[in-house]
């Protein structure tokens, strides 16, 4: 993966120097150096999921504050520095405010901006309030060299569930479950929709689009919440732009998808990795078909299955470099040729890494 890494970082600097000699040159040569087709290339860092969970007083679970800090270090030792960091959302385990302070204070060690989603786990005890004060809005948009960003609260969910738990806290257990049958489905519900299209009016069909969401923007399996309930009325807002790419926490785990305009990608978590539903539940469900499993996560290796990643956006599409702790790193990039995002190196059925065996 450094090997990799250092591969893009060269091209990137090639590039970079280009840009400072071509910026001596007139306006019109400058454009054709830098040309408006490929777009400017850029890179942000993806740390996601973090599920910092409190014990009491000041103690937290090791393990998982371990794995956000050793994120926010290796995050620190890229050069050249990202442009900013997304936070997948997860922050805190069950909404606390020691929870999501917790989490600022070992994230406040990065020093370029981040850009923050919210998840279900820093939602359900008070529905957004301290995260609002403290952190970031639930949902906006901004611009970054050319490409149009959006942040959705993507895991809103039915008012009449919301209103049948006795306490906040109650509530905070129900959704913080897995395999909850009591459960209830993400959305991103009317009144973000609205904004969505609202804001996505002002914007040419032209412009990439990147869409940063907490639960996947599609169908996976409903039994876990691997789920966005309006996830097409979503799409088909974002239908009229021709390169479109979601990127979200809360699956755990190496996932890519197309559907119609839009790629798909999820983020890793730093605390544990989910199994893959179709492995797990052999229930019908929508596991991608595309995308190459991570190797399954070693049980006696509590970084096994976890990571964070990066992402170099290309003109206007979406290069995912996936470093995962004690496994092997994986690059998911948009193939052209096929239309959809496919692994660098393991998307080939011969190439693919066989299941490791724990005994
Ligand atoms: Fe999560
Ligand atoms: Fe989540």
């Amino acid at each position: 993966m450094k090997k990799k890494k250092g591969l893009n970082r060269r091209a990137f600097l090639k590039k970079a120097s280009l840009v400072a000699a071509a910026s001596t040159l007139p306006l019109n040569l400058v454009e054709v150096v830098w040309g408006k087709e490929e777009g400017e290339k850029f890179t942000f860092a993806c740390i996601s999921d973090a599920h910092l969970t409190h014990i009491k007083g000041t103690k937290f679970v090791r393990n998982f504050d371990e794995g956000l800090s050793k994120a926010v270090a290796e995050v620190n030792f890229m050069w050249p520095r990202p442009d900013f960091v997304v936070f997948g959302g997860d922050l805190a385990q069950l909404g606390k405010k020691e929870e999501i302070d917790h989490g600022l204070e070992i994230l406040s060690k990065i020093d370029v901006p981040i850009k923050f989603v919210i998840g279900e786990h820093d939602y359900y005890l008070d529905l957004g309030e301290h995260w609002q004060e403290k952190v970031s809005k639930l949902y906006y948009s901004f611009d970054h060299k050319g490409v149009h960003f959006v942040v959705l609260n993507s895991i809103l969910t039915y008012e009449d569930w919301m209103k049948k738990w006795p306490s906040a806290e109650e509530r905070m257990n129900q959704m913080a479950r897995l395999d909850n049958p009591q459960g209830s489905p993400f959305m991103v519900g009317e009144e973000q929709r609205s904004w969505l299209k609202k804001d996505l009016a002002r914007v040419n069909p032209e412009t990439p689009i990147v869409v940063l969401s907490h639960s996947p923007l599609y169908k996976i399996f409903k039994p876990w919440n691997f789920w966005t309930d309006d996830a097409e009325a979503v799409q088909e807002i974002l239908s009229p732009f021709k390169k479109v790419t979601v990127l979200h926490g809360h699956v755990h785990q190496v996932l890519y998808n197309q559907i119609g305009n839009i790629s798909f990608l999820a983020f890793m978590s730093t605390a544990w990795p989910w199994p893959y539903p179709v492995s797990y539940t052999q229930k019908p469900n929508m596991v991608p078909k595309m995308t190459v499993f991570m190797n399954r996560a070693d049980p006696f290796h509590e970084r096994d299955g976890t990571g964070w990643s990066y992402v170099d956006l290309e003109s206007g599409r979406v290069i995912h470099h996936y470093q995962l702790w004690e496994n092997q790193p994986r690059t998911v990039y948009f193939d052209q040729e096929v239309g959809h995002p496919v692994d660098s190196k393991y998307q080939d059925p011969d190439k693919r890494i066989p299941p490791q065996e724990h005994y």
